[in-house]
């Protein structure tokens, strides 16, 4: 049974990931910060056999060696970084003013290094499983080319130096045949997405499809939900 590991998945895209990864019969450990409050993924476990319920707060560093530590030899098919925060800045006095370094400091913590730190830890787990994908929920957000409009400014920065983080990080990894790719989910109705974006089934129904046709090519590419090239 092929396996994967998800990050922040007590709501939102974390969760779906979750549960159409186990109804395809994958073995899935679905991470989250807080276990006991997670009731709906708690309620998907109780249904999936296959879905273990991990703490995970991609901060905290003795969270990373735990899940390390737990997974032991474990050969990991998929890593998912999903977690990610959005931090309102406040850009409406002209022309800034209202930024909030502690507030942007945070957001990179959780949003690039969380990601970073995770994927370091468990390279040797992906690096005995079949698989060996690691997958980044960044955003177009991230897209320095697409920029027009003011504001998200620890967003933005956040999801862009992810991207290059981990574009570097596939040069590092390929010679042990690990792939990552940086997957743009759409516009999806989450709490922190738009209300009139597309249901999370459907992003993640496009990023399996775009998992499912991965190969070592596609390593260090940016892609949207529907297969299309993201521009950098
Ligand atoms: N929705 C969209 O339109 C959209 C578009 C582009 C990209 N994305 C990206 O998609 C990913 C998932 O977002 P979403 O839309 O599903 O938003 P969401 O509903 O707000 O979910 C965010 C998830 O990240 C978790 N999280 C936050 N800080 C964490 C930490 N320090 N350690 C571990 N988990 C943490 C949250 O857990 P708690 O419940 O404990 O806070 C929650 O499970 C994010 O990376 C986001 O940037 C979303």
């Amino acid at each position: 049974m092929p396996n994967i590991l998800v990050t922040g998945s007590n709501r939102g895209l974390g969760l779906e990931i979750v549960r159409q990864f186990a109804q395809d019969g994958w073995r899935v450990f679905a991470t989250c910060r807080h276990p006991a409050e997670a009731d709906a993924l708690r309620e998907l476990a109780a249904s999936h056999e296959q879905i273990s319920i991990h703490r995970l707060d991609v901060t905290l560093a003795e969270d990373v060696r735990a899940i390390r530590w737990e997974l032991g030899e474990t050969p990991l098919d998929i890593l998912f970084n999903n977690a990610g925060i959005y931090l309102e800045d406040n850009d409406t006095l002209p022309p800034l003013g209202g930024i909030r370094y502690e507030q942007w400091l945070r957001v990179l913590e959780v949003n690039t290094l969380g990601a970073v730190r995770l994927t370091e830890a468990l390279l040797d787990n992906l690096a005995h499983s079949d698989k060996r994908l690691v997958t980044v929920m960044t955003s177009h957000m991230g897209s320095i080319a697409d920029i027009e409009t003011k504001g998200s400014y620890y967003y933005r920065s956040s999801k862009a130096a992810l991207n290059a983080a981990m574009r570097g990080l596939a040069v590092a990894v390929r010679p042990r045949g690990i792939g990552i790719l940086l997957l743009h989910p759409g516009g999806v109705q989450t709490r922190m997405g738009p209300n009139d974006g597309i249901p999370a089934d459907e992003s993640v129904r496009g990023l399996r499809k775009v998992i499912d046709g991965f190969s070592m090519q596609d390593s260090g590419t940016f892609i949207r939900y529907d297969g299309t090239a993201m521009p950098w």
